[in-house]
């Protein structure tokens, strides 16, 4: 058994402190004219292909990074000892056949804690009880990153168990790395549940990764995206693998991208996206969404002229009249009325009140109950585990009661899930309730009106999409009084990221919201580096 006493992290870091950690990299990588702030995927493959930049360097630079920020903002779990050999493999390679290559080949990715990878990182949704447990093979979105020669950076902290465990542990809280940090407003929540992913994606201006994945259950993708004014991408459940990953509903489970750019989306969606012998029939079934030559086609600067917005405000805006975000919005629709689309204000879903409601609309019982019997097949598959099922994990908490790290927020969700009975007609009762729920909602709005996305701020939507397994974009859109991000997103009926993504992505182009964060509160020092 580990040791579980982690030294506790202390914010008041001073500038002094994070100098004087001792490096096994020079802080940027010397011989290297790169700019590293704001990299993007286009601009690091443009560097490698001049030959100013290559994968070891940029690796190098982002374990540097790491190793400065991590203390902070506590972003990342576990680094890949084996970063550095991929890295340099994948420029061996380029080197040899300069051609045709994946725009994530020698790219680092960064994975959230509960993508499991057969290699020497742990897959443990940042809890205790799941480290040392070894999966059977690579997760199958992990599996199409390594066949491409993206290199596995490391493993992303997250909101424990996806945010499953516990109704009261803080967003970006989990026991292995303790609570997850926003790099623009350290007071502000990072949200989560792939909170990591997205703060490691945000924390730019000295960078620590390139792109990342993460999952979504209801909102755990585009809520961190929004709260650390990055992209995330929710796609049509099915569409990426949830092979291998931990799960808590394969009805609602996603895997998909976080990053500063819609584009560096894009080209990790067109990476991961596809049919697994081992999430059939989802993944077989939603194969028939994606476009012939990718999803990089839709990367369209004009991609607003024409389309159906319809916005969701009753219930989605609770912004008061007179502040920011209320007026950057209104602008927003306004430079997307100039770009040719067609907004439809102020349109309503059927029972909106119920979709939000958790507990109302069914989704409670049916996570809680789902849950146990798929992290049960879960552990069942693992190589080797100190715990085989959730009564295991239960106990493993109970256990280690007396290690605050481990028990401070409780297991309330655990126990509401462990004693459920599987699937029953109950169950099955309030599964159909959220399909009528969808299809009077969502479906029915979208089809009247010839929708081609509904729209709300920040994760508002989540719920929505969630309960039907619809796809889903957000974008930043704005920083409010005290710099803390806001963002806008996009949602649609399945298989309908094509049309999100031309919306996303010329939103984005046309209104460059993103900066850097500011790391205000306690990151002055990191502005001083
Ligand atoms: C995985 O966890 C084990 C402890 O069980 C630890 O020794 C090892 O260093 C971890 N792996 C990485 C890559 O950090
Ligand atoms: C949803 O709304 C429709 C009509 O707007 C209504 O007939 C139906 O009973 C509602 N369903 C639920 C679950 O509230
Ligand atoms: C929903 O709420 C009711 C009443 O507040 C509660 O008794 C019930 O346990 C909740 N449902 C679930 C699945 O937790
Ligand atoms: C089905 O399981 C749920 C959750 O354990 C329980 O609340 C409900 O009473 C069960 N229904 C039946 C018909 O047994
Ligand atoms: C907006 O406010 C309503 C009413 O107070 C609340 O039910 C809802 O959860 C809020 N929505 C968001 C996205 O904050």
């Amino acid at each position: 058994m580990p040791s579980l006493y982690l030294h506790r992290f202390s914010f008041s870091f001073t500038l002094v402190t994070l100098l004087s950690l001792s490096l096994p990299f020079p802080l940027y990588a010397q011989d290297s004219s790169f700019e590293f702030t704001e990299a993007t995927v286009d601009s690091i493959q443009a560097a490698f292909k001049s030959g100013s930049l290559t994968s070891v360097q940029l690796v190098q630079h982002y374990l540097s990074m790491i190793q400065n920020l991590n203390p902070l903002l506590r972003a990342v779990i576990e680094v890949n000892p084996d970063a550095m050999t991929q890295a340099a493999k994948a420029d061996l390679e380029r080197r040899r056949y300069p051609y045709n290559r994946n725009r994530l080949h020698g790219i680092p990715i960064l994975l959230k804690d509960n993508i499991g990878t057969a290699d020497k990182l742990n897959t443990t949704a940042g809890s205790f009880a799941l480290l040392g447990s070894v999966v059977s093979r690579d997760s199958g979105v992990v599996t199409r990153l390594r066949k491409i020669g993206a290199v596995i950076l490391g493993k992303a902290s997250m909101s424990e168990w996806a945010y499953f465990r516990s109704e009261t542990a803080p967003s970006g809280w989990c026991a292995r790395s303790g609570k997850g940090i926003n790099p623009y407003v350290a007071s502000a929540s990072p949200c989560g549940s792939s909170s990591g992913s997205a703060i490691a994606a945000a924390a730019n201006m000295v960078n620590m990764v390139t792109v990342t994945l993460g999952t979504e259950t209801d909102g755990s993708i585009i809520c961190p995206a929004v709260a650390n004014s990055v992209v995330g991408i929710k796609p049509t459940v099915g569409l990426t693998s949830r092979s291998m990953v931990i799960p808590i509903s394969p009805r609602q489970d996603t895997i998909g991208p976080i990053c500063r750019t819609v584009r560096d989306a894009v080209y990790v969606l067109d990476a991961i996206v596809g049919y697994d012998v081992y999430d059939s029939p989802a993944t077989k079934e939603a194969a028939k969404y994606i476009p012939k030559g990718g999803y990089r086609r839709f990367l369209n600067f004009d991609g607003l002229r024409g389309k159906k917005i319809g916005i969701l405000r009753e219930g989605f805006f609770n912004f008061s009249k007179n502040s920011v975000q209320a007026k950057v919005f209104e602008q927003h629709f306004s430079l997307m009325r100039k770009k040719g689309a067609v907004l439809i204000d102020n349109l309503q879903i059927a029972n909106t009140s119920v979709i939000l409601d958790y507990n109302q609309s069914g989704e409670e019982l049916a996570l809680v109950s789902e849950f146990k019997v798929a992290l049960n097949y879960y552990l069942s598959q693992l190589t080797s585990s100190p715990v085989r099922s959730l009564a295991d994990v239960i106990s493993f908490n109970e256990n280690h009661k007396k290690e605050e790290r481990i028990q401070e927020y409780g297991q309330l969700i655990f126990l509401e899930s462990e004693s459920t009975k599987g699937i029953n007609s109950t169950v099955r009762n309030a599964i159909s309730n959220m399909a009528q729920l969808s299809s009077k909602g969502i479906e029915t709005l979208m089809k009247e009106k010839h929708l081609d996305t509904i729209v709300t701020e920040n994760a508002a939507l989540g719920p929505i999409l969630a309960i039907g397994g619809y796809p889903g974009i957000s974008v930043p859109a704005g920083y409010d009084e005290k710099g803390v991000p806001f963002g806008i997103s996009f949602g649609g009926l399945k298989g309908f990221e094509p049309r999100l993504i031309e919306i996303a992505y010329a939103f984005e182009q046309a209104t460059k919201v993103r900066k850097p964060p500011s790391f205000k509160d306690n990151f002055q020092i990191v502005s001083d580096l």
